[in-house]
């Protein structure tokens, strides 16, 4: 049986995880593997339909999503997870449990995010309309050893999937040609 992956998504609200994670997805698509795209939003409306933001919410919602990748991983396909997942304790025991495990650190600066504030919540988050928001008023645990760091605040969508595609060649996840490497 051929091994996947798990290409884990890590960062902040709003730090690029969605749109980078398909754009990746699509490439990967491109190049003839299979793949499937987990997206925090998205997965909230489904299988983690009903859960919050207190600690043991989150730490549901990250096993749930790495359940599944663990599922897909071990059939060969490539599960990409974007997800805010702020513990490092739940990112660490999913790469022990999944083994074939690649975390990507979205590593822009929270000015910058805040400044953006794409879907408005961080402008709520500091006026105390949401409590317990990640990077405000709720912990964030950055990755201390991450296979890979995107700034999208000064990487652009195209360098960022080139740079994940590179590093996924020189960790032996996939081949030049984009052809996935059974087991590394
Ligand atoms: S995680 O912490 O459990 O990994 P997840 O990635 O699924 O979070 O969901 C984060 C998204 O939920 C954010 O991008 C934002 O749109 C929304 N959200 C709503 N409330 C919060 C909150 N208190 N903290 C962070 N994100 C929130």
């Amino acid at each position: 049986m051929q091994t996947g992956c798990t290409l884990w998504f890590t960062g902040l609200s709003g730090s690029g995880k969605s749109t980078l994670s398909h754009l990746l997805g699509a490439r990967l698509r491109e190049l003839g593997e299979r793949v499937e795209v987990f997206d925090g939003d998205i997965i909230r409306t489904q299988l983690c339909r009903g859960l919050g933001f207190s600690k043991e919410d989150r730490e549901e919602n990250i096993g749930r999503i790495g359940f599944v990748c663990e599922l897909l991983t071990r059939n060969g396909v490539i599960a990409i997870a974007a997800a805010i997942s702020p513990y490092r304790a739940g990112r660490d025991e999913l790469r022990a449990r999944i083994g074939n495990f690649v975390e990507i650190y979205m590593a822009c600066p929270l000015d910058v995010l805040v400044e953006r504030d794409v879907k408005g919540l961080y402008k709520k988050a500091l006026a105390g309309e949401i409590p317990h928001f990640t990077g405000i008023s709720d912990p964030y645990e950055p990755p201390l050893a991450p296979e890979v760091t995107i700034d999208s605040s000064s990487q652009t969508l195209e360098e960022s999937v080139a740079a994940i595609l590179l590093r996924l060649e020189e960790l032996g996840v996939i081949t030049a040609q984009g052809e996935l490497i059974s087991a590394r």
